[in-house]
């Protein structure tokens, strides 16, 4: 029960890597409002079917005025000490130089790098006032390495990587802890119709061998919400199988 005592918001709770962060960091104690675009509300009812605490919240995560609402909803719960922005998504179509387009690239910058800002933006002043806070920004492996076909995502999230860095430095004097998490390959729905070809593709190209577990990105976001972690900040922390140290 390290973060017994802490509320959290999730983005992206109703599926992947967020519901699983949702489900582990209501397991440690904390107060947990699921947010999602969708299926936000299934998260929430497992985990207080499971004896947790937890509420959902609908909302799109570009939404800045919704943001407000979110974090008035989720004080219902206990003042938020903890932000988790998981929610993102990659292009509906090609994603190269050449043929990706003006309006999908805007949706995925909007979606995966504006999005944790109006996050951070909407839940850092009342962290800032009582004394401190943590967030954790969901990026990606393609944010540290060239992968194909990852044009505006690497593009989003490098700035992910950046912005959580350049935010840790200055909100560190408020005992405001802002790190990132860039996963590998992770069986989630995001990777949609991956063929099994893909998938053994993708495994072999990792030195473990395997694709990641949600479940393996919510511990890591876990560990960086909790005590443990206290001296932990503006950092990246890598779970990839091994994929980008090679
Ligand atoms: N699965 C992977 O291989 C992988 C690798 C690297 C990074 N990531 C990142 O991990 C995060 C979680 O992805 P996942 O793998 O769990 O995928 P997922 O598709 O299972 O979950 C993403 C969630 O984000 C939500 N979402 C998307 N747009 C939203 C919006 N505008 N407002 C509110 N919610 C919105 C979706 O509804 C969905 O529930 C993403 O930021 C993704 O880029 C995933």
């Amino acid at each position: 029960m390290r973060l017994q005592g802490q509320t959290a918001i999730v983005t992206g709770a109703g599926s992947g890597i967020g519901k699983a962060t949702a489900v582990m960091c209501a397991e440690e104690g904390a107060g947990v409002l699921c947010v999602d675009l969708r299926a936000a509300d299934t998260t929430a009812a497992a985990i207080t079917a499971a004896g947790g605490r937890a509420a959902s919240f609908a909302m799109d995560v570009t939404d800045s005025q919704a943001w407000g609402k979110a974090v008035a909803e989720a004080a219902k719960l206990g003042p938020v000490s903890l932000l988790a922005n998981v929610a993102g998504v990659v292009s509906r179509g090609p994603d190269t130089v050449l043929e990706q387009t003006e309006e999908e690239w805007q949706r995925v910058i909007d979606i995966d790098l504006k999005s944790p800002w109006l996050g951070m933006r909407a839940v850092m002043p009342g962290m800032i006032e009582r004394g401190g806070g943590r967030i954790v920004n969901v990026a990606s492996l393609a944010g540290e390495i060239g992968l194909i076909n990852l044009l505006a995502y690497s593009a989003a999230k490098g700035g992910v990587i950046a912005m959580s860095r350049q935010a840790a430095m200055e909100h560190a004097k408020h005992g405001v802890k802002i790190n990132s998490v860039a996963p590998g390959i992770i069986d989630t729905p995001i990777l949609g119709d991956t063929t099994a070809e893909m998938t053994k593709i993708f495994s072999a190209a990792t030195p473990l061998g395997r694709l990641g577990r949600a479940e393996e990105i919510a511990g890591v976001i876990a560990y960086l919400f909790s005590p443990v972690a206290d001296f932990v900040t503006g950092q990246c922390y890598t779970v990839d199988g091994g994929w980008g140290a090679q």
